[in-house]
């Protein structure tokens, strides 16, 4: 008889299935106590990597050594130029709404042109291609005139970089979005964006339209864009205590703000119960490069006085600062301050997740078969 794993009671209804487990994940998972990790190994062992070595290990599953990585490296240079009809669809999308929906959209446009149909090809393809995709998608939404093309011998995030073509750019930008990129390529399995893209992909849908509804489900403020939400809230937070705060004042604001039932933001996790660790390492990075920004200033104090005032109501499980609590910040204090475009740095990252993801639940589940149509129960109830 199968071991039973979980039994689902009448009060797991309605809760977004959390907890209950429903397959198996490949490239990651995520410990409530201990938090992320990527095939096995903890954060704090990758966070110094460079993404293609990430990269890497979560396509193949293990470290690469010096001579895998550069030959990986290489093949993905070939594949990273978008072609230019992708590059002039792209340009011609409305610059209306929140880029994420470009960002949807553009990955449909790469369908069109430069699908393969074959998962693990289409894959690779993506991972390459994405740097240059997501440039167009900002440079075009932004106003900020044509992309040049990827120069990957810059490396994976300095190509990207390089095409970005803000007028404001600081000289810590490429530390701050490689280590962004790293932080958030895969979340487990059970993430929203992960989830919902290889749900679509169960329905035997390609990648790219998996990935374009991945990127769909990331747009919400639940989920991705509570990146630019937060640092909103850092900001409103700023206005109000001032260039110098005192963290009683800060505990104050909070509990203000608890009681006119307005955003407290970048706390909470459905499934950590201690500091987010992606957390952990943008706060060490904001120390150490800009401990004089008022906003890392503001954001640290947050850090503190957050869990202190949450944890006076007994009913919130996770007072802790998530991962959205101090990412905006450290984009803004390194020298892009673009809020609007944090959701889509996201995206940038977690499509290689949920890509690999998909590779593995279309191509390797199974031995082989892969995992069939999702399709859960739901019971019939009368509204009244
Ligand atoms: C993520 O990175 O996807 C978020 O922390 C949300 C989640 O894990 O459910």
């Amino acid at each position: 008889m199968a071991d039973t794993l979980f039994e689902v009671t009448e009060e797991n209804l309605d809760t977004g299935m959390r907890g209950i487990p429903v397959g198996y994940c490949v490239t990651s998972f995520v410990d409530p106590q201990k938090g992320l990790h990527y095939c096995g190994m903890p954060l704090r062992d990758i966070a110094h990597l460079e993404p293609v070595e990430v990269i890497y290990l979560l396509y193949h599953g293990k470290i690469g050594t010096q001579e895998e990585i550069t030959t990986f490296f290489a093949d993905l240079t070939k594949r990273c130029c978008c072609s230019d009809l992708v590059v002039k669809q792209i340009y011609a999308l409305p610059r209306v709404g929140h880029p994420m929906k470009l960002f949807s959209a553009a990955l449909l446009i790469l369908e069109m042109h430069e699908k393969t149909g074959n998962y693990r090809t289409d894959c690779l393809n993506v991972i390459a291609k994405l740097p240059h995709l997501v440039a167009c998608i900002i440079n075009h939404h932004a106003g900020w005139g044509e992309t040049p093309k990827p120069n990957f011998a810059l490396g994976y995030i300095a190509a990207f970089t390089e095409m970005l073509q803000a007028p404001e750019k600081g000289p810590a930008i490429e530390e701050a979005f490689k280590l962004f990129n790293i932080l958030h390529y895969d979340h487990g399995g059970g993430n929203l964006s992960a989830f919902v893209g290889k749900t679509v992909a169960s329905g035997l849908e390609d990648l790219f339209g998996s990935l374009s509804a991945g990127m769909c489900a990331l747009a919400g403020p639940r989920h991705g864009s509570a990146n630019q939400n937060t640092l909103e809230f850092v900001k409103e937070v700023y206005e109000e205590v001032g260039e110098n705060p005192q963290s009683e004042a800060i505990e104050e604001l909070i509990r203000k703000r608890l009681k006119n039932k307005q955003l407290v933001a970048g706390f909470g996790h459905a499934v950590l119960r201690v500091e987010d660790p992606r957390a952990t390492v943008q706060y060490a990075f904001v120390k150490k490069n800009f401990p004089d920004h008022p906003l890392v200033k503001v954001a640290l104090l947050l850090r503190e006085a957050g869990p202190k005032v949450l944890k006076e109501n007994p009913k919130i499980a996770n007072p802790y600062p998530n991962v959205d609590a101090i990412s905006g910040t450290l984009l803004t204090a390194s020298g892009f301050p673009y809020p609007e475009y944090y959701t889509v740095l996201f995206g940038l990252s977690r499509c290689v997740g949920i890509a690999i993801q998909i590779v593995y639940e279309r191509l390797e589940a199974r031995e082989g078969k892969g995992t069939p149509i999702v399709r859960p129960k739901f019971f019939y109830k009368e509204r009244g």
